[in-house]
């Protein structure tokens, strides 16, 4: 095996998250669209590490899977720890997959979404000629965390638990956020000799510190507390939800974006949205949507993996779902295009209107309380109110075709599989089984009779009998 050198990292993933109350591991739990070890994983990528090794023990093959399907083609590895003996014994889960690794090793916990990659690169940064860097952060209430104690020249001397501090140590505000780097000769050598006798009798990862301190030394690289909080219940969950969203809100009203109430916005890191475009609150923007420049978001309209051109209204109440969306379109208020959904510039899709794998050409109108699915819809088609495609035949879909500038006219039922030429109308309430040619009227419906007098007929029928 070819050895490498640089930055490697490791993520510990192992653990259940017992406080989540969860049958799924904490890990699997989404925040902004994305399983929480997602984010670790995607910043140590982000610093450059490589290979990234996975530590993973706790419904293994399930975090495996959500974190390879999250990010392909990167540069992972996974590490089975079957028995969560503790933190130095998950690091060390990783050693084979590492074992051609000569340098920096990062080590991250899997349940730190709101680390960003600038700290990462900080702590990696300090781990350049040291034995270990570790980052510390200072907090009014370190309750839970593992103190931080320092010798007489100011330099970390060991990190104790909370369980096994004393009162004086319990009263340090330093504490061990969790995040070190590492040279890889030292850490492998140095976890040989960590032992598990202490008040969980676990493998701690963060006697390292005292070993360093005895030998090479151990620098600290203060951080962000906001940074390096874990997550652990639901709560904390939620929280880090609402900061990553936070600041994804941020940088987009920094590239001009309008979010009309940050607070009432749900987006998932690396949506893109143009200048100028305004989104009003309870949007929700998720997975690999792209929405162009001076659009507008209509209230409460989600938008999963959409791509919508410059210049679109989505008027209040949309759901859409792997669509495009082409410049000028206007759609909703209610609309819901459901996955293949291809929209041409200037199409309308209005209110109660429902695709799916369908094509409408430049400027086609459906404005009102229409489904149509398997549909090939030309240019300047106007799709009257409540017209059907009946694309299903119990067993297989069939397509529909209408030609450029056809008028379907409202109630129409369009049975597939069925083509409408281009140019021609279809009378409304018509059941459609046979192709229209082109140009031609299409009338399939029951011929009205008007029976002249019949009310007032009726009505001396009735009074006769009584
Ligand atoms: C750990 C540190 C503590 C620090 C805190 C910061 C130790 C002993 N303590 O405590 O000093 O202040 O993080 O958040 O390291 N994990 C495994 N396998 C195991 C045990 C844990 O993969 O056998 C994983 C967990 O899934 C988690 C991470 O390691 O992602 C941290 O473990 P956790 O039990 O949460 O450690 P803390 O008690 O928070
Ligand atoms: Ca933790």
């Amino acid at each position: 095996m070819a050895t490498s050198s640089g930055l490697a990292a490791v993520v510990l993933a192992a653990g259940k998250g017992t406080r989540m109350k969860s049958r799924r591991a904490k890990l699997l739990h989404e925040a902004c669209g994305r399983p929480l070890g997602w984010y670790p994983v995607k910043r140590a990528l982000e610093a450059g590490a490589s290979p990234v090794v996975v530590v993973v023990g706790h419904q293994a093959d399930e975090v495996r899977a959500a974190l390879t399907a999250a990010l392909p083609g990167a540069p992972l590895r996974f590490a089975v720890q079957a028995e969560q003996l503790g933190t130095a014994h998950a690091v060390l889960a990783a050693k084979e997959a590492l074992a051609a690794h000569r340098g920096r090793i990062a080590i991250l916990s899997g349940d730190t979404p709101l680390l960003r990659v600038e700290t990462l690169r900080a702590v990696a940064d300090a781990g350049v000629g040291a034995a270990l860097a570790l980052a510390t952060m200072t907090l009014a209430a370190p309750n839970g965390y593992g103190r931080v104690v320092r010798d007489g020249r100011g330099r970390p001397a060991r990190v104790v638990e909370e369980r096994d501090a004393s009162d004086a140590e319990r009263a340090i505000r330093e504490v061990n956020a969790g995040l070190y780097c590492a040279d890889a000769a030292f850490l492998w050598e140095a976890l040989a000799r960590v032992g598990s006798s202490n008040a969980q009798r676990e493998f701690y990862l963060t006697d390292l510190v005292a070993i360093a301190a005895a030998g090479p030394g151990a620098v600290a690289v203060p951080v962000p507390a906001e940074e390096a909080a874990g997550v652990n219940d639901r709560e904390e969950l939620a929280r880090a939800a609402r900061i990553l969203t936070a600041r994804t809100a941020s940088a987009l009203m920094k590239a001009g974006v309008t979010i009309e109430d940050p607070a009432r916005f749900d987006c998932d890191e690396g949506v893109e949205i143009g200048a100028d475009t305004v989104i009003e609150p309870d949007v929700r923007l998720r997975g690999r949507t792209r929405v162009g420049a001076g659009c507008r978001i209509g209230q409460g309209s989600i938008l999963q993996d959409a791509v919508l051109a410059d210049d679109v209204t989505v008027r209040p109440y949309t759901v859409m779902e792997d669509a495009r969306v082409g410049r000028g379109a206007v759609l909703g208020p209610f609309a819901r295009l459901r996955p293949g959904t291809d929209l041409a510039e200037d199409v309308h899709v209005g209110n109660f209107v429902e695709t799916k794998k369908a094509r409408l050409g430049k400027g086609a109108k459906a404005n009102h309380l229409t489904y149509l699915g398997d549909a090939e819809i030309g240019e300047r088609v106007n799709v009257g109110a409540g017209t059907i495609t009946c694309n299903y035949d119990g067993e297989k879909k069939h397509p529909t075709r209408i030609g450029d500038g056809a008028f379907i006219g409202s109630d129409s039922i369009l049975v597939a599989p069925i083509e409408i030429g281009a140019g021609a109308y279809v009378g409304a309430g018509s059941v459609v089984t046979k192709a229209v040619p082109p140009g031609a009227l299409a009338v399939g419906r029951a011929q009205q009779v008007n029976k002249e007098g019949w009310v007032a007929a009726r009505r001396a029928r009735a009074q006769r009998k009584e």
